[in-house]
């Protein structure tokens, strides 16, 4: 039942209220965020949070208007690797050895299936593939902060360029793919009133 409250308390926040998230709130979050699912396990992706009000300042400037940006508490930019190819299995296998504590010929097997894999996809392919992984640790964000009780509000309505520009992510092998502006609704947010607009069971749903 938790979760289900929780996912009817969320909703996509439009005004923030100036209090800001405590850290180890936003620590616990960002946790979360980092045991999401992956294909192969990859995490072709990192996890940007931005408190600093002069970098969001900045990035106002390219988010269409939308102020949350500024004053939400917390700003997230889930950043796909742009570079995918075998060095993105390499890094894999060397985490899996250390944590597992595993020899590499354990694994190569698997080493050798993966960059396979990867090697069939084109570069757009590979690209989109990265993004795909980065959205599924956008669903994990969104819905561990609802069971944290953080208002969160995720968005595409930005500038992508511009946001790779000004957070020099190209120089990281990074574009950006979604942002999350985190923290507490405002009271006066009518959004918070609105009934929240699902398809319906029959209509989403296929059993066989
Ligand atoms: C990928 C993605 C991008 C979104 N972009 C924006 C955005 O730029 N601005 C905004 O206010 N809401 C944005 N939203 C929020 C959606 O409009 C919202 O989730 C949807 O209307 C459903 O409402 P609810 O989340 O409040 O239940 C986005 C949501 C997703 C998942």
């Amino acid at each position: 039942m938790e979760l289900h409250a929780a996912l009817d308390w969320r909703y996509a926040v439009r005004a923030f209220s100036p209090e800001t998230l405590d850290q180890q709130s936003v620590e616990s979050l960002i946790e979360a965020t980092r045991k999401s699912a992956s294909s192969y396990g990859l995490q072709p992706y990192r996890l940007i949070v931005i408190e600093s009000e002069a970098v969001r300042r900045v990035l106002l400037a390219h988010s269409f208007g939308q102020q949350k940006v500024l004053e939400c508490s917390h700003l997230v930019v889930l950043a796909a690797h742009t570079d995918i190819g075998d060095h993105t299995v390499d890094r894999y296998v060397e985490q899996v050895m250390k944590v597992r504590g595993i020899p590499y010929g354990d694994i190569a097997g698997y080493a050798r299936h993966m960059k396979d894999a990867l090697a069939r996809k084109t570069s757009r392919e590979k690209r989109e593939w990265a993004h795909q992984q980065a959205y599924i640790a956008l669903g994990t964000l969104l819905t561990s902060a609802a069971l944290l009780r953080i208002d969160s509000c995720p968005m595409t309505g930005f500038d992508r360029p511009a946001y790779d520009e000004v957070l020099g992510l190209a120089e990281l092998g990074l574009e950006t793919s979604a942002i999350v502006a985190l923290g507490y609704r405002s009271p006066a947010d009518e959004h918070a009133r609105l009934t929240k607009v699902r398809f319906d069971d029959r209509d989403m749903v296929i059993r066989m």
